[in-house]
């Protein structure tokens, strides 16, 4: 038997499929309202596309991408999250020239050759939005309020981990500094950190392995070394949040996974999903349009992992909905037939193509969570009317079909 990859899932259950639709349908109403409209781009894209914005040092470029030379010879890999390809589009539709605000939300899936474990998957969903040509660090605000009214809306509780990374003013010589503290303490390091000493030394504070974060913890800290407009920036963000009662910690190791990112970094956190704890990230990016080869154009985004985000999700009650149609006779199948056809077009309808008893019809209505179960005998057809009960409300009536 033929199975699916080692990673990869289908959304296959009811229960499951019903949670990931209306996951997507209250993000994007979200966004929506936020003044974001839909974006969709290729899973495939052009190797160098991620090299260049994750970052060739990155676990993502360097061990986890799904890297292929394609029939025609291109060297192509299944996209590993969406900002890279958002931002491809932007520049290859000279967005970047036009000027403005651009905004856009975009869902899908999304593929890392990772271990899998819970939450930890091979293909996963991301639900996504970027934002181009706003400076204003009230825009990573928005963001951030755009996150936490997706998740309370859908009933999960959540923190707040935020950070800021800098700009090509602050961050050099920072990076520097560090380095220095890395040489200092070089001898008791793993290899992957002497390794991200020379590749990307932010990486390592956010290392894993619990002897380095012991270390590390003496290291210099961004946060106290910000340039006057990182610092000025960090202030209103966290003084918004404030405002609007979104609490927050400041975490000086969160120095995220991909390279594209300065000033804002965040992620939420849930602790009610294991390890693998993180439900969104996101920050601004700033240079990476510049560094695709567009105008240079500030820009902020976050993405969500809806996997990890199912569980989690408190769905509301259902009420029952629509109709259920069954016949009582074989001659009346075909006008039970054509009636849930008409009602269709409207609202949601479904029928039994087989002639059954009261007792069964009203069991399958149940079934499905209808809220009528209309019903057509011998007594009926030859009347041209219809029995029809509202489960909901416990009453029951004959009606004309006309009517009906
Ligand atoms: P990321 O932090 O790599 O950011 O991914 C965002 C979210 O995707 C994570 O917080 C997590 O919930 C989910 N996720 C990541 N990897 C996996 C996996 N292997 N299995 C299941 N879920 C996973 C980005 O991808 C950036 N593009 C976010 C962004 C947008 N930054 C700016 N704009």
């Amino acid at each position: 038997m033929i199975k699916s990859l080692r990673g990869m899932n289908d959304i296959l259950s009811e229960e499951e499929s019903k949670r990931f639709t209306y996951f997507i349908d209250i993000a994007s109403k979200t966004a929506s309202r936020y003044g974001f409209h839909y974006i969709e781009t290729p899973l495939l894209e052009e190797t160098a596309l991620f090299k260049r914005s994750v970052g060739e040092s990155s676990d993502i470029v360097g061990k986890e991408m799904y890297q292929f030379i394609d029939k025609g010879d291109n060297d192509v890999c299944l996209r590993p999250e969406g900002t890279a390809g958002v931002v491809r589009a932007f520049i290859q539709n000279k967005l970047d020239r036009a000027g403005g605000i651009h905004r856009f939300f975009y869902h899908g899936p999304m593929f890392r050759y990772e271990r899998p474990q819970k939450g930890r998957l091979r293909e996963f969903h991301q639900f996504g939005v970027e934002s181009f040509g706003v400076e204003s660090v009230y825009e990573d605000a928005q963001m951030i309020m755009m996150v936490a009214d997706i998740l309370r809306e859908l009933g999960i509780g959540f923190k707040l981990q935020l950070n800021s990374l800098g700009c090509k003013e602050c961050m050099p010589p920072y990076r520097d500094s560090l380095v220095n503290f890395i040489e200092s303490v070089e001898k008791y390091i793993c290899e992957d950190c002497k390794r991200r000493k020379s590749t990307n030394p932010i990486r390592v504070l956010d290392c894993k392995n619990e002897k380095c974060q012991a270390l590390y913890e003496k290291a210099p800290k961004l946060i106290n070394s910000l340039c006057e407009n990182c610092e000025s920036d960090f202030t209103k963000l966290k003084k918004i949040l404030d405002e609007n009662e979104i609490a927050y910690e400041i975490d000086t190791n969160l120095v995220r996974g991909l390279d594209y990112y300065s000033k804002t970094a965040f992620e939420f956190v849930s602790d009610n999903i294991g390890s693998q704890s993180a439900i969104a990230g996101g920050g601004r990016y700033d240079r990476l349009v510049e560094f695709l080869d567009g105008r240079p154009t500030p820009a902020v985004g976050f993405a969500m992992g809806i996997e990890r985000l199912l569980e989690l999700i408190q769905m509301p009650e259902e009420s029952r909905e629509g109709y259920y149609l069954g016949a009582m006779d074989d001659e009346a199948i075909e006008l039970v037939i054509s009636l849930t056809q008409k009602k269709r077009q409207t609202e949601k309808a479904s029928c039994d193509y087989r002639a059954r008893n009261l007792k069964n019809h009203l069991k399958s209505a149940d079934k499905i969570n209808a809220r009528f179960c209309c019903v057509i005998g011998s007594n009926e057809l030859e009347n041209e009317t219809i029995w029809v009960k509202d489960l909901q409300n416990k009453t029951e009536e004959t009606i004309s079909i006309k009517e009906f």
